[in-house]
């Protein structure tokens, strides 16, 4: 169980970064003009926030079976909090990485209510970008690449 999940959250992984790279292409297109008397208006490649959101909701939900139920460094931290800090690995697995990753399914989120709420499509796809970058340099910098001393594998088979 605990390496089918540890499978599944590797390779959800690689869904959330082309999600995150699609969300920031599309978000760089120019804006469409806004119909005068429309509601709303139609952002280019909206249907990439979807998969973005459906991507860092995914990994969440794998990171909590992993965190509260199958990782041994999480459950040292869970029964010995001061350990937390202390243990360099149980403190990147337990904290860091869980704290950081909670962030970014955050600024997601904020990117795309403050674009469902701008004003102009100018100013939506404008913050669109700004918060889906901010959301991938935090998902790139919490992820444990092979090359950091909590490093895993690329992919796992
Ligand atoms: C965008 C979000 C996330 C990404 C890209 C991500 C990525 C990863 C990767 C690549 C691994 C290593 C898997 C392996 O060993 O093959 C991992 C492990 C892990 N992640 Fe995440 N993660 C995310 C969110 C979360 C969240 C929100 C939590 C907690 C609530 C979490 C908890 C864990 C735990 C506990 C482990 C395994 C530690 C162990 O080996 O026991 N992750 N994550």
């Amino acid at each position: 169980m605990y390496a089918n999940v540890l499978l599944i959250h590797n390779w959800l992984r690689w869904f959330t970064l082309v999600a995150c790279i699609g969300g920031i292409v599309y978000a760089m297109k120019p804006a469409p003009a806004a119909a005068p008397d429309a509601d709303g208006f139609e952002l280019p490649g909206k249907r990439w926030d979807s998969y973005l959101m459906l991507a860092v909701d995914l990994q969440m939900l794998t990171g909590l079976i992993l965190y509260f139920g199958l990782s041994d460094f999480t459950k040292v931290a869970m029964e010995n909090p001061g350990m937390a800090w202390q243990e360099p690995s149980v403190r990147y697995w337990s904290i860091l990485h869980a704290g950081a990753m909670f962030a970014s399914l955050l600024t997601v989120r904020v990117a795309r209510v403050l674009a469902l709420h701008a004003p102009t499509p100018d100013l939506a796809q404008k913050r669109r970008l700004i918060w889906f970058i901010i959301s991938t340099i935090v998902i790139l910098t919490a992820i444990p690449w092979p090359f950091l001393s909590n490093g895993r594998p690329l992919f796992r088979f």
